[in-house]
């Protein structure tokens, strides 16, 4: 098994792998990345391939900071002001490619425009620094499925297995990056996830609108079959039906459930989304004829966490 607790040492044998052009996993923030060298298509051809992720969805580059991102992606004023305001951190940008932006074409899925985030965790840099190249990484699941937010679901959910797989405890956040594109006229929301809407518009000054749902080629990603569990989810549930799993949301959880977890018992937003993805998992392995889902408030992080719930739902 692959897995190693993300020691100096192993952060090491990672970045030599990457430099072999093997593909790895590692923690972010957010959820497990499956990182490839951006500016290798050979490598980057194995993520997809590990994924079974369709060559049309492009991934994001992770790179250090916005000097780097600026060696690929032109940046007018407003995606500077993002950039600073939120990076490190898990704000995905959306910017027009330079003319000579030397990562693989297979990584932006032959589109002008390439997404780029620096990410908030210790061992994601330790990655960048040791490894000194841009590292393309989609979620670490496959294509369709529920992200993983710890190494051991990485290491359930692949049947290839990446070179490495970088323990780093469970992600902070849960929910992947709010992806931004700043490559159009105005900003548009592409993907909800964990800088909360909210906090884009106050630094933009301006509402953020999200793509139209037709947008489809504007944010591929974005496909109504995703974050699938095995388990249907019944949303909105007000009561547990037999033979039902709960997740459950705030103080007043019913009783009942073969299966019960609560994202937060207070009501808190931030937390209910770090334990989302993990709960998910849980109780889709639990047995249970449908996974009741109470309603989760729908502003700040409950519009991320929402938008993941729905297409969970639809997905079946
Ligand atoms: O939190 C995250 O963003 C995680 C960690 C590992 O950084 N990564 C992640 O990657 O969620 P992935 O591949 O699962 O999602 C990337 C999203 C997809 O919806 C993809 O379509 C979109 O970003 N995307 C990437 N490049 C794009 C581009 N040039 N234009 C529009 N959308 C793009
Ligand atoms: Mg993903």
């Amino acid at each position: 098994m692959p897995v190693l607790q993300a020691t100096e040492e192993a952060i090491g044998q990672a970045a030599q792998a990457l430099a072999k052009g093997e593909i790895v996993a590692f923690p972010t923030e957010t959820v497990y990345g499956l990182g490839a060298n951006a500016l290798d298509g050979a490598a980057v051809a194995k993520v997809f391939a590990a994924k079974d992720r369709p060559r049309f969805n492009p991934l994001i580059v992770h790179v250090p900071d916005l000097a780097a991102a600026e060696g690929y992606a032109v940046f007018d004023a407003t995606a500077r002001k993002l950039a600073k305001a939120f990076w490190p951190g898990p704000l995905s940008l959306v910017l027009p490619k330079r003319a000579d932006c030397p990562i693989a074409d297979l990584v932006t899925a032959g589109l002008d425009t390439i997404a780029l985030r620096a990410p908030n965790h210790p061992v994601a840099q330790a990655l960048l620094a040791a490894a000194n190249m841009p590292i393309a990484a989609p979620s670490a699941n496959r294509s369709g499925r529920v992200s993983p937010t710890r190494a051991a679901h990485v290491a359930a959910e692949l049947d290839e297995l990446p070179a490495v797989i970088l323990d780093g405890g469970p992600c902070a956040m849960g929910l992947e990056s709010t992806v931004v594109s700043v490559a159009g006229p105005e900003p548009i929301l592409l993907r909800l996830g964990a800088v909360p809407r909210e906090a884009i518009e106050a630094v933009l000054g301006a509402r953020l609108p999200r793509a139209k749902a037709d947008a489809a080629i504007a944010s591929p990603g974005q496909l109504a079959r995703h974050y699938a569990p095995n388990t249907r989810l019944r949303l909105d549930a007000a009561d547990v039906r037999a033979g039902e799993a709960l997740l459950a949301f705030g103080p007043h959880a019913p009783q009942g459930a073969q299966q019960s977890i609560n994202l937060s018992p207070t009501s808190d937003l931030a937390e209910a989304a770090t334990a989302l993805f993990a709960a998910l998992r849980e109780l889709d392995a639990c047995g249970a004829s449908a996974i009741a889902v109470m309603p989760i408030p729908n502003h700040g992080l409950g519009e991320a966490i929402n938008d993941r719930l729905q297409r969970a739902a639809k997905a079946r």
